[in-house]
C-alpha cells in the first residue's frame, strides 16, 4: 500500500512498547491514527505529542467486542490496522490459574479477530486496506513456561497465514510480524520469575521493528521476521524440531528445551 499524509492507521496497544513504536513510526510518514489502548491517558499524551494534528486516542480493552467495535466505529475507516495489543504471563501450565489462560486468549487471540472482524469489512468494501498482526518467534517454536503465550501467538500465525490468502484479489493484504525479544514492558509484572532461556540483554528495540512494519505494509511483505534470528528459528524448527532444540540449548541452555537431550544408555 502506498503510505499518503492523512492514510488512516489503527494501532492497538499503542501506548507503550512496539504498538507505540509502530504509531510513531507511521504518524512520521503523515499518516494520521487511531491509538488505541485501555489506558486513555497515555494514548492521548501520545496523540499530542505525535507529528501531525489529525490523531485520535481510542480507550478500549480488545477482549471486549463491543467496547472495541465501538472505539474502531467511533474513529470511521481505517486504511491500516495494526492488531498488536498483547500481553504475557510466563510460568508452568500448572501453576497458571485458569483465569490467566482465558485473559491471554482473550486479549492475544480473541482480540485480534475482534479487531479484524470491525475493520476488515470496511476495507472489502473499499476494495483497499492493510491488516498488520503482531503475533511472536513464539508461534514457530513455544518455550518452557509459555506454553500458553505462545498458543495464542500461533493461533494469530495461523489466522493471519491463511486470511493472506483468502484476501487475495480483494485490495486488502495482510503482513504478520514476529519479533523476537524486544525491549517492552510485556513482562515488567514479572521480572523477577522469568524463565533462565529468557534473554532481556538481548533484546531489541521496538523502533527496529516499527520500521520494518512500515516497510513491509509499503511493499505488502507477508512477514516481518526480527532479529533476523527469528527467520533462523523458523527454519530450523521446521526442517527438524530436535535441530532447533540443540540449538536452543546451545544458545539458550538447557532450561530452553529440557528433553531434548537423548538419555545415554546402555554402557557399550
Ligand atoms: N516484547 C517482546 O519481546 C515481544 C516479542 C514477541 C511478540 N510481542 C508481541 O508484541 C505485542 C506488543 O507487546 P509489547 O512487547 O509492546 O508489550 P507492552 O510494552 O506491554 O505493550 C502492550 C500494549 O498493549 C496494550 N494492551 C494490553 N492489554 C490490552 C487490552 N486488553 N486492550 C487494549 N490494549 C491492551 C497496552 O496498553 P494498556 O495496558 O494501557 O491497555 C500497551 O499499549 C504483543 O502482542 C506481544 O505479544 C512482544
Amino acid at each position: 500500500m502506498e503510505l499518503r499524509s492523512g492514510t488512516r492507521v489503527v494501532v492497538t496497544g499503542a501506548s507503550r512498547g512496539i504498538g507505540r513504536a509502530i504509531a510513531e513510526a507511521f504518524a512520521a510518514r503523515g499518516c494520521a491514527l487511531g491509538l488505541l489502548a485501555r489506558s486513555h491517558d497515555e494514548v492521548a499524551a501520545l496523540a499530542s505529542t505525535l507529528p501531525g494534528r489529525a490523531h485520535e486516542a481510542l480507550s478500549a480493552d480488545v477482549g471486549d467486542r463491543e467496547a472495541l467495535t465501538a472505539a474502531l466505529d467511533r474513529f470511521g475507516p481505517c486504511d491500516v490496522l495494526v492488531a498488536n495489543a498483547g500481553v504475557a504471563s510466563y510460568g508452568s501450565f500448572s501453576s497458571l490459574s485458569i483465569e490467566e489462560v482465558e485473559r491471554m486468549t482473550q486479549i492475544n487471540w480473541l482480540g485480534t479477530v475482534y479487531a479484524v472482524r470491525s475493520a476488515l469489512p470496511g476495507m472489502l468494501e473499499r476494495g483497499a486496506g492493510h491488516i498488520v498482526i503482531v503475533s511472536s518467534a513464539a508461534a514457530f517454536r513455544a518455550f518452557p513456561q509459555a506454553a500458553v503465550y505462545g498458543a495464542t501467538k500461533a493461533a494469530q500465525r495461523a489466522f493471519s497465514e491463511a486470511l493472506r490468502h483468502e484476501l487475495a484479489g480483494t485490495g486488502v493484504s495482510v503482513t504478520t510480524v514476529y519479533p523476537g525479544e524486544i525491549a517492552t514492558h510485556l513482562h515488567d509484572h514479572e521480572k523477577d520469575s522469568m524463565p533462565r532461556w529468557y534473554k532481556r540483554e538481548r533484546a531489541a528495540s521496538p523502533k527496529s521493528v516499527a520500521d520494518r512494519v512500515v516497510a513491509a505494509v509499503e511493499s505488502d511483505a507477508a512477514a516481518v521476521h526480527y532479529p533476523p534470528a527469528v527467520r533462523s528459528l523458523r527454519v530450523a524448527h521446521g526442517l527438524s524440531p530436535r535441530l532447533a532444540d540443540a540449538v536452543l540449548r546451545r544458545l539458550r541452555g538447557a532450561s530452553a528445551a529440557p528433553r531434548g537431550a537423548r538419555p545415554r544408555t546402555g554402557s557399550g
